[in-house]
């Protein structure tokens, strides 16, 4: 055992956050604690994503900040990690001199091994190979993120869609399902240490199961979630539409925890576009989904991805997606400018629209989807919410905080102790990214 610090940065999605939680799991068994300043650090890791370029742009600008600290300090140990290091492997070693170690999607498990031998052999080292089923189905991920009521629990990993636009395939390797037995091993565990709320993440969770035989499909999954004492809400993120099945849409009739929210990336709202997207269902397909969802749960809510600019995309298809934000009516949207990728068979494709164009689409999109957003958001001011407490706010003393079933943020002026607990909250006021409100009772 040695006392040394690391500093971690995560970039990216959820799996990414996952990932993270098991690396400062793994390195706390190597006696290496976690600092919240780099200048603190033996060890210095990003974790990082390469969805689109912005975000590999940033990873690289802040590798770039340790280059003068690793020169005055030149034990300090700098790594990479996450899905530019799976994209970019050896080549990483090659243009950054300055850099130790690169792990890919994975490999985590092999950290405090490469950590170890820069730190007493003072060699660089490189693992991006991806690993047969097997010994990923040994490797699952489980708990080691901090103390709190609500958890990620990973079902899937890994994606076989291929959606033209994206790096993931390449960068999380096939998909994979994680046995069930495990799964609700680990949610009762969690549910014993006090967790109430449960997100199951992937990629694709949608196509959890399907491809191995005797496996519970993701509706027989959630379920299985829904019968576990103690929990009191269920989540789960991402899902594809192509793959919503019509038992899984039931559950939101069905399953009295599963929270009535629901992230189903549409990113786009042309056919023509959803083809070349290869996304695998239609604008009508979707819309019929959506339709079906609303009648099983009047109440649930919807957000979505949208990409704007794909290449080859027009003026008219553009058109479509608007049409389709006013038709849904989504509560949210993330949306991105398309950015081409290395590898995926998108960055082949002729895309003439100007850059100036795609931006001003971009501005009238969110212009749209946040005046209806607003409208969502001020309709639930003088209605009573149920909200899971999750902890003291940071708005001010006396305040906790917690979320609605919609996952909305709800800021309320109540008793410490309430934390971990459903309780009912007057809304009061709406704000862009939260709601106030007043306890009830
Ligand atoms: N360009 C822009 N956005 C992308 N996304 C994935 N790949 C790209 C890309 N190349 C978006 C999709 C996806 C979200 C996580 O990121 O909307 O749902
Ligand atoms: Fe990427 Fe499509 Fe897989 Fe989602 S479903 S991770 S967008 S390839």
């Amino acid at each position: 055992m040695n006392d040394k610090a690391f500093y971690l940065e995560t970039f990216g999605c959820q799996m990414n956050v996952v990932d993270s939680e098991r690396i400062v799991g793994l390195l706390n068994e190597i006696g290496y604690r976690q600092v919240e300043e780099p200048e603190q650090a033996d060890l210095i890791l990003l974790n990082t994503c390469a969805v689109r370029d912005k975000a590999v742009r940033k990873a690289y600008g802040h590798l770039g900040r340790f280059k003068p600290m690793k020169e005055r300090k030149p034990d300090l140990i700098l790594g990479m990690g996450g899905c530019i290091a799976q994209q970019e492997g050896k080549q990483l070693l090659e243009e950054f001199s300055y850099l130790d170690l690169v792990f890919g999607t994975h490999n985590v498990h092999r950290l405090p091994e490469m950590v170890q031998q820069v730190a007493e052999k003072h060699v660089r080292c490189e693992e991006t190979e991806f690993l047969d089923r097997e010994t990923r189905l040994q490797l699952f991920p489980s708990r080691t993120g901090q103390e709190a009521y609500t958890r990620f629990v990973t079902v899937m990993q890994g994606c076989d869609n291929f959606c033209s636009y994206c790096v993931v395939p390449y960068v999380r390797g096939r998909e994979l399902s994680r046995p069930s037995a495990e799964i609700l091993e680990e949610i009762r565990e969690l549910a014993a240490q006090g967790v109430r709320e449960v997100t199951l993440i992937g990629q694709n969770v949608n196509s959890y199961g399907l491809k191995d035989d005797g496996e519970l499909s993701f509706a027989g999954l959630l379920e299985q979630v829904n019968a576990v004492d103690g929990i009191d809400r269920i989540r789960f993120t991402t899902s594809h539409p192509k793959d919503l099945s019509n038992d899984l849409i039931e559950c939101f009739g069905r399953l009295d925890k599963l929270c009535k929210h629901l992230h189903l990336p549409v990113q786009c709202g042309s056919n023509n576009i959803l083809k070349a997207m290869n996304r695998g269902y239609t604008r009508e397909r979707y819309l019929e989904v959506v339709e079906r969802l609303r009648q099983v749960c009047p109440e649930i809510r919807l957000s979505s991805d949208i990409i704007v600019g794909f290449p080859g995309e027009t003026e008219a298809d553009f058109a479509e997606t608007m049409s389709l934000l006013e038709k849904v009516r989504y509560t949210e949207i993330y949306s991105f400018i398309y950015s081409p990728r290395r590898g995926t068979t998108a960055a082949d494709m002729a895309d003439e629209t100007p850059a100036e164009v795609k931006q001003e689409q971009f501005n009238r999109m969110l212009e749209l989807q946040e005046e209806i957003s607003r409208q969502t958001w001020e309709a639930d001011v003088g209605t009573i919410q149920e909200i899971l407490v999750e902890g003291e706010s940071k708005v001010g003393a006396g305040q906790m905080f917690g979320r609605s079933t919609w996952n909305r943020i709800v800021n309320f002026a109540g008793p410490a102790d309430l934390a971990g607990k459903l309780v009912s909250v007057t809304i009061t006021k709406a704000f862009r990214n939260s709601l106030l409100g007043e306890l009830v009772g």
